[in-house]
């Protein structure tokens, strides 16, 4: 939700930048600008809407050692060029990722302080308040400015004449990287792989100055404080496509690994998490998305295998209902990036609450990391593309291990060879999966409808919203038993409906959700692990046979159906399937 970058050192600022910026594309993509200043001291903006490489045709000319840059997903005011950071007032410079929730009534007061202001967003307010806030201090001008703000965000600040870069970290994300003659500020890791081997985290009221020869870090006090150092693992050649055309297929097909590496690293957490779960008599699963399609599914593990009542919710919603906590309640946060402010938010209330608060995440040092009591990783890896494919399945695994482990499972030796299985079955799926005449279907449908039972119906809630999300055909998912309690009138020759089929016990009922259908002229593909039910189904709907899988592991491996389905679909129909319009990576704001 935002991208920025700053880069202070003896390179090419405008190249620095670029390329920062284009390594933070996932976080928006509706305009980008960067500006940079020049040896004489003057400072240099280039703007415009559209994605970053729009900026490509000016960086040559664009000299200096010190710049800062944007990529933008609209919040307030529309792309435009005008609307673009950094926006600027008397030879101040920002980019802001965030919020600023207060930005009207403070925009009134700046304009009958006699300040004009030319773009519609809230960011504008920040130039001109650090504009009338500096007697000549940069950072004593932000952090006057910082006490005036309300919302969130990311600052980095230029000042006309000034070889450094301010910044001001808010409930939006800010690491710093250490170089060789050079220094980083951006708001992600995927930004810094290759440029620099140490990062610092920036935490909540924390300010920096950086230049080409140090990073200053001081508190929300302006008080010089250390943050730990840690090595900065991401290379670049870890962010490249490896031969694949999107990098949505490139994740897909990094599934097994993730899920391989998601169980290793879940050794390492196991004992303390089976101390902070001692006591629970009710979990929780608090998501948005994709995240809250594995709560659907984390929640079932824990009710099969432990007996204990659990829920699964929109974090969105869980924050505004005044909601019912206990102590002896357990809410996992389940968030690919660690930043969804959704998910951060309710997973504080629900600590403020009594709850014992569990994240489950990809990313290691993220926000929700440092709010919870314990953190599960999930080993996938940096995700760009903004759909999220091998993380979800990463989360899937992380919740089945955490469920068991409640539980006081041991793992079994059947279970640790179905466990040991998996990533094999896993490979042999993405080897052996063919959906293009489906994907055909689908992409000339008017409507593609995912149905499903138990487990199938959280996977299909997570198939209709990938398919959405990256080639907009209408979709929805629904339980196959609530088809003819409503849905059954969509029903006509132009959609598609597409049945999971992976329980063998449920698998009669669904099949009558197949049987209504057909009755009614509508197309219908059956995803199943069941010969028995394909062979049922031949000739009468497309099949997609997947590998023998055991009933709870089964959302793993029909979750890459669903991915590809989804992929090809986009694909068919010429969308950019790593970059759906409107859309961004991090959701940070509200
Ligand atoms: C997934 O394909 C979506 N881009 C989106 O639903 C995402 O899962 C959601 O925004 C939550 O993100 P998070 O996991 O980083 O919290």
């Amino acid at each position: 939700m935002c991208g920025i970058i700053g880069y202070a050192g003896g390179g090419n600022a405008a190249e620095n930048v670029y390329e920062g910026l284009k390594r933070l594309e996932y976080r928006g993509y509706d305009s980008a600008g960067m500006a940079v200043i020049a040896p004489s001291g003057e400072v240099k903006v280039i703007k415009k809407q559209g994605k970053v490489s729009v900026l490509e045709p000016y960086i040559a000319d664009i000299r200096g050692a010190v710049g800062m840059g944007h990529t933008r997903w609209a919040t307030h005011g529309k792309p435009s060029d005008i609307n673009a950071h950094p926006h600027s007032a008397g030879g101040i410079y920002v980019v802001h990722n965030g919020i600023i929730e207060n930005y009207a009534e403070l925009k009134e007061k700046l304009i009958a302080a006699g300040e004009t202001f030319i773009s519609e967003t809230d960011s504008e307010v920040i130039a001109h308040l650090i504009k009338l806030n500096c007697d000549g201090n940069i950072l004593t001008a932000l952090h006057k400015t910082a006490k005036m703000l309300t919302g969130s965000y990311a600052l980095m600040v230029m000042r006309e004449g000034e070889h450094k870069i301010a910044v001001l970290k808010y409930r939006s994300s800010l690491i710093v990287g250490y170089g060789e003659g050079e220094n980083f500020c951006a708001s992600d890791r995927p930004a810094l792989a290759g440029k620099c081997d140490k990062i610092s985290v920036l935490e909540d009221g924390d300010f920096a100055l950086i230049s080409a020869e140090k990073i200053e870090i001081f508190d929300k006090d302006l008080t010089p404080v250390c943050r730990p150092k840690t090595e900065n693992a991401l290379t670049a050649e870890k962010l490249g496509l490896n031969g694949c055309p999107h990098y949505m297929l490139k994740e897909l097909r990094e599934v097994p690994q993730t899920v391989q590496n998601t169980f290793n690293s879940f050794n390492e957490v196991k004992d303390e998490l089976s101390e902070v779960l001692s006591g629970t008599k009710r979990v929780i699963f608090l998501g948005c998305g994709t995240a809250y399609h594995a709560g659907l599914i984390g929640k079932k593990y824990f009710e099969t295998f432990a007996r204990i009542p659990a829920e699964a919710e929109n974090a969105s919603e869980f924050r505004y209902k005044d909601p019912v906590i206990s102590r002896g309640d357990a809410v996992f946060a389940v968030t690919q990036s660690g930043e969804t402010a959704d998910t951060i938010e309710a997973a504080l209330l629900a600590k403020s609450l009594g709850a014992k608060v569990i994240a489950v995440t990809n990313v290691p040092q993220s926000a929700i990391t440092r709010c919870v009591h314990a953190v599960v990783p999930v080993a996938a890896g940096a995700e760009i593309c903004v759909a999220a494919t091998k993380s979800y399945v990463g989360q899937i695994a992380a919740l089945y291990l955490c469920a068991l482990t409640f539980a006081g499972k041991a793992v079994t030796p059947k279970e640790f060879k179905l466990l040991s299985e998996l990533p094999a079955a896993l490979q042999k799926t993405i080897n052996n999966i063919n959906v293009y005449t489906l994907a055909h279907m689908c992409a000339r449908s008017g409507g593609v409808y995912f149905l499903g039972r138990g487990y199938d119906y959280a996977v299909a809630l997570e198939g209709s919203l990938k398919l959405k999300e990256v080639s907009y055909v209408p979709s929805e998912g629904y339980p196959a038993g609530e088809l003819k309690h409503g849905t059954l009138a969509l029903i006509d020759e132009n959609t598609v409906s597409v049945v999971l089929i992976t329980d063998s016990a449920l698998a009669p009922k669904s099949e009558n959700a197949v049987e209504q259908v057909l009755s009614r002229g509508g197309k219908v593909a059956v995803i199943t692990c069941l010969p028995a039910v394909a062979k049922r189904l031949e000739g009468k709907a497309e099949i997609i046979l997947l590998p023998a899988c055991n009933k709870f592991l089964s959302p793993l491996v029909s979750a890459i159906a669903v991915q590809e389905l989804a992929y090809r679909t986009a694909v068919i129909l010429g969308r950019d399937p790593d970059k759906p319009r409107n859309l961004a990576k991090s959701v940070t704001v509200e």
